[in-house]
């Protein structure tokens, strides 16, 4: 698949994840808390506004047509982030956690095209992060 029909496809499955379910926000921080009981305490004192901004940034670092533009805005956050604790295994449940979700809203349109192109995106994500988290 070309990286144009990846990012299409990436974006066809979040906008039917809304119309499907509405706002998917809460299911994806029950999921992540799911996945990720640290991050429940991290996150345990931030308000449904704070959480909603928090998950427009992820959900644009999924949508964005590239993510060698996000790098600095990832150093950016990985380094707010470390003083609020966030450790580098909550990177990967928290993009997770919003794949899982999606994936479930979907159900069979959650197809091999779809799942090829979170797979890549995540991992892509995840090549940014890593060394920034872990050094
Ligand atoms: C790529 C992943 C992430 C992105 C893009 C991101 C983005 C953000 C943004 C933009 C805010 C600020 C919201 C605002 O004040 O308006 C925020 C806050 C916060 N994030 Fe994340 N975040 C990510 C991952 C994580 C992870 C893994 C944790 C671990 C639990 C975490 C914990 C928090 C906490 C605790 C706050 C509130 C900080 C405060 O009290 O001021 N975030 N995040």
């Amino acid at each position: 698949m070309t990286d144009a029909g990846m990012n299409e496809a990436m974006l066809a499955s979040l906008e039917l994840a809304a119309e499907k379910s509405g706002d998917i926000a809460p299911a994806i921080y029950d999921r992540y808390f799911e996945r990720c009981p640290d991050s429940r305490a991290i996150m345990f004192h931030t308000d449904e506004y704070m959480r909603g901004r928090m998950l427009g940034e992820v959900f644009r670092l999924f949508m964005s047509e590239g993510v060698a533009e996000e790098r600095e805005y990832l150093a950016f956050e990985t380094t707010n982030h470390r003083a609020y604790g966030a450790a580098p295994h909550m990177y990967e449940n928290v993009l997770l956690a919003v794949r899982d979700v999606v994936q479930n809203v979907l159900g069979d349109d959650f197809t091999a095209e779809v799942n090829a192109a979170w797979e890549r995106r995540v991992s892509e994500l995840l090549g940014i992060i890593r060394p920034l988290t872990t050094s």
